[in-house]
C-alpha cells in the first residue's frame, strides 16, 4: 500500500491525452497522486485532459512533460510508441510506461538506453470514450511488467484503482492481447452477425439490438454465477443434430461466408458440450463430422 505521503511526492505525466490517458489520470490525480503535464499531437487534446485534472498543465513541447514528472506514461497509439520514445532525451530520473496489451518493453529500448526504468501498464479493459473511461477500473484486471521499484509502483497504482494485477514478464503478448480482442472486439462482431441474421430472418433492426442485449446480458450473468461448462445451453449442448443441419443449410443459401464461422464455432462449442455431459456423445460426435464439413467443403 503506497502512503498518502509517498503518492503525493510522485510526478506523474503523459504523452498522449487520448482515452486511456484521461482515464488514467482523472484516477491517479483522484487517489491524490499529482499529475504535472500532458503533451499530444493537438494542443486541444492535451488541454481537454488537463482541464479534466488540476493541476496538470497542457503542453507541446514533450521534453516539457519529461522536465515535469518522473513517471511517464507514453499513452500514444501502439504504433507511435517506439518512435515517440526514441525522440526523447529520458534519464536515470525518469520510469516510462506504455498501455498495449500486444507491444513488450522492446519498444521502449530507447529511454532504457539512456538509464530510464521501463515498463508496461496494460489495462484488460476497453475504453470507446473519454468521457466516462475509467468509470470501470474497479475490479479491472491490468497487466504489468516492469524491474523494481517501477514494478511496485505500478502494481500500487492497480491497488488504488481497486484493479488486479497480472505479471506479463516472460508471457507471450500477442495471445495475451488475443485473448482480449476475442473477449471484446469479437463480441461487437458477433453482435453484428446476430444483428444481420436477425434481419435477414424478417425481423427488423429496431427490435434487435433490444431482444440480443437482454439475451446477452443473461449469459454474462451464467458465466458469472457459473463458469463454463454450465452455462452453455442451445442445440449443441442439448446434441440436436436436424437443428444444426438447419443452420447449416439456411446459412449456405443466405450468408454462406459464415459457414466456416458457424463450424468453427460450433466445434468448439461441442468441445465445451463434451464437459457438459448434457448430450450423448453419439449425438456429439455426428454434429461434430458435420461441422468439419462444413468448414472444409463449400457446401
Ligand atoms: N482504448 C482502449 O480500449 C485501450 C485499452 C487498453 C489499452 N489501450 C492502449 O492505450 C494506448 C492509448 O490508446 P487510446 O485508446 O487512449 O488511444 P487514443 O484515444 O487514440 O489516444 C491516443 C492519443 O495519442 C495522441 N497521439 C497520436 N500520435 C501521437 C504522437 N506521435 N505524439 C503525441 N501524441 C500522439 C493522439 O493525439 P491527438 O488527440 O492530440 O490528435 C491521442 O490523443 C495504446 O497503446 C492502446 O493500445 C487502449
Amino acid at each position: 500500500m503506497v502512503t498518502p505521503k509517498k503518492r503525493s511526492r510522485m510526478r506523474i505525466g503523459f504523452i498522449g491525452a487520448g482515452t486511456v490517458a484521461t482515464a488514467l489520470a482523472i484516477h491517479l490525480h483522484s487517489k491524490g497522486y499529482p499529475i504535472t503535464s500532458v503533451a499530444s499531437r493537438s494542443f486541444a487534446s492535451a488541454k481537454a485532459l488537463s482541464d479534466a485534472v488540476p493541476g496538470c498543465t497542457a503542453t507541446m513541447d514533450q521534453e516539457e512533460v519529461l522536465k515535469e514528472a518522473s513517471i511517464i506514461f507514453l499513452t500514444v497509439p501502439d504504433d507511435a510508441i517506439r518512435d515517440t520514445a526514441n525522440n526523447l532525451e529520458w534519464g536515470a530520473q525518469h520510469m516510462v510506461a506504455h498501455c498495449s496489451g500486444s507491444l513488450g518493453l522492446d519498444v521502449l529500448d530507447g529511454p532504457r538506453r539512456l538509464a530510464a526504468q521501463i515498463g508496461v501498464l496494460h489495462p484488460f479493459q476497453t475504453f470507446s470514450s473519454s468521457a466516462n473511461a475509467g468509470e470501470n477500473f474497479s475490479g479491472s484486471t491490468f497487466a504489468v511488467e516492469a524491474g523494481e521499484p517501477f514494478l511496485g509502483i505500478l502494481k500500487g497504482f492497480i491497488t488504488d484503482f481497486g484493479g488486479v494485477a497480472v505479471d506479463l514478464s516472460d508471457k507471450n503478448h500477442a495471445l495475451y492481447h488475443l485473448s482480449g480482442v476475442i473477449a471484446s472486439n469479437y463480441l461487437v462482431t458477433l453482435v453484428n452477425i446476430a444483428i444481420e441474421l436477425w434481419k435477414t430472418s424478417g425481423l427488423t433492426e429496431e427490435e434487435a439490438l433490444p431482444a440480443v442485449l437482454p439475451l446477452m446480458r443473461n449469459t454474462l450473468a451464467n458465466l458469472e454465477a457459473n463458469g463454463i461448462p454450465q452455462s452453455l445451453t442451445g442445440p449443441i449442448s442439448r446434441g440436436d443434430i436436424d437443428t444444426v443441419e438447419k443452420h447449416l443449410a439456411k446459412l449456405q443459401e443466405t450468408r454462406p461466408d459464415l459457414l466456416p464461422l458457424y463450424g468453427q464455432l460450433g466445434l468448439d462449442t461441442v468441445r465445451i458440450s463434451t464437459k457438459k455431459n448434457q448430450a450423448t456423445e453419439e449425438s456429439l460426435n455426428k454434429i461434430r463430422t458435420i461441422l468439419k464439413k462444413s468448414i472444409v467443403e463449400e457446401r
